[in-house]
């Protein structure tokens, strides 16, 4: 693109630009899309773009540190190819230096707040619900070290690829009651509220991702539920939030929730964990199964009926794209009993197959979706976040 008066930030790539640095992104991320603004170097053009959009109005909003790290960037970037720096720039580099120290900057577990703008490709006519807005805002409390509350205070890819296919798949889980399995921020959490998921109940062993989490759904104007046993009540705009440690919650504890989609993001990585996680998710599972079954066939239990044997590849691998994804979605859509949607980075296919054991031996079915149900790339300018590294997989009871 050439160097141009002003650039739309409501359009990309002044659009991405700006959705990368609300998201704090990394540095050279944010760098490369300004460079696509301003066809392959950072004008003058860009540079007032990222003065008035990026830095004059996010200033004091806790990010500093990211935006001095940002600016540096920048600054040396323009004066090694001999450009002119505007003068906003540099004194807005120089206020950070004497403000901030540098300790500050890497402090260990630092909150940032990210603003994560979902954004929905013009001609949405073909998909499913046209109504919905073209762009979702999410902002989120998030630490700067991954491993800040048990890993749950940060923010993983796969809950981006869950909140994709929710935003994707609206009516698969729009007034269905839906619970989710170390739920972390929350970012999940908030996008079947805003799809209208009838009831939200999110869950989390570790009581300081809890704390976090109940920050980011009050962020996002939704009110939390906290206590174990109370009736849910059927409004999306109120969440529950649960301490659910998998190791020592109790069937009867979880009996008032009969959920019919169970979710859950990165939650496949510590083999300690996983028979524990397993019984969890067979008990969710079987619970709604067997209401559902007892009362259309008498008291059968419906885990003597189908057992796993590994994963089943899902049906129709041809399905590529939204016509045919959303014919997929449609038979989820009717399929009875409730399902339970996995997304997880295989880190260690050991630990992997672990869980595809445990599943086995709790009478649980395990499909892979990861080629069949893809989500849009509502994150397109978010170049850390690899969605092709993630795999979704449904698991039921019959
Ligand atoms: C890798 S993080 C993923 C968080 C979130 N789902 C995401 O994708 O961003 C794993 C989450 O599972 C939770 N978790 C780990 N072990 C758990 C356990 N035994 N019981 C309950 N929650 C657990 C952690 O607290 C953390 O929130």
């Amino acid at each position: 693109m050439a160097d141009q008066e002003v650039l739309d930030p409501a359009a990309p790539p002044a659009l991405h630009l700006l959705s990368a640095f609300l998201a704090t992104e990394p540095g050279e991320s944010i760098l490369s899309l300004a460079r696509a603004c301003g066809g392959g170097s950072l004008t003058e053009t860009v540079q007032r773009f990222v003065w008035d959009h990026l830095l004059k109005t996010a200033d004091g909003n806790g990010c500093a540190p990211y935006m001095k790290k940002f600016l540096k960037k920048l600054i040396m970037e323009i004066e090694s190819n001999h450009g002119n720096v505007l003068d906003e720039l540099y004194e807005q580099y120089a206020s950070y230096m004497t403000s901030l120290k540098e300790d500050n900057i890497v402090k260990e577990n630092a909150r940032v707040c990210k603003c994560l703008s979902f954004l929905f490709p013009s001609g949405c006519s073909e998909l499913q619900s046209c109504a919905r807005p073209r762009k979702v805002i999410v902002p989120l409390q998030c630490s700067l070290n991954m491993l800040e509350g048990d890993t749950g205070c940060s923010i993983w890819p796969s809950s981006l690829f869950l909140s994709e296919l929710i935003l994707s798949f609206p009516d698969i889980f729009s007034e269905k009651s839906c619970f989710e399995v170390g739920s972390g921020v929350g970012l999940v959490g908030i996008c079947l509220a805003h799809v209208k998921a009838s009831k939200v109940i999110l869950s989390d062993g570790d009581l300081s991702t809890l704390a976090n989490m109940k920050l980011n759904l009050e962020m996002n104007q939704l009110n939390t539920e906290t206590t174990l046993s109370e009736t849910t009540s059927e409004n999306p705009r109120v969440v529950k939030c649960i301490h659910l440690p998998w190791e020592s919650v109790s069937e009867s504890e979880l009996q008032d929730y009969m959920p019919d989609i169970i979710l859950g993001a990165d939650v496949i990585y510590d083999p300690s964990c996983l028979p524990h996680l397993v019984r969890v998710l067979a008990i969710l599972l079987k619970m709604k199964s067997s209401f559902t079954k007892k009362s259309e066939e008498g008291c059968e239990n419906p885990s003597n009926h189908i057992k796993a044997n590994g994963v089943s590849q899902g049906k129709d691998p041809h399905l590529n794209g939204l016509d045919r994804s959303n014919s997929y979605a449609n038979s989820v859509i009717s399929s009875t009993g409730p399902m339970a949607y996995v997304a997880t980075v295989i880190r260690n296919i050991d630990t992997f197959n672990y869980f595809l054991e445990l599943a086995n031996q709790a009478d649980l079915t395990v499909a892979d979706l990861t080629g069949v149900m893809r989500p849009l790339d509502l994150l397109p300018y978010m170049h850390s976040y690899d969605r092709s590294t993630i795999r979704l997989f449904s698991l039921s009871c019959k």
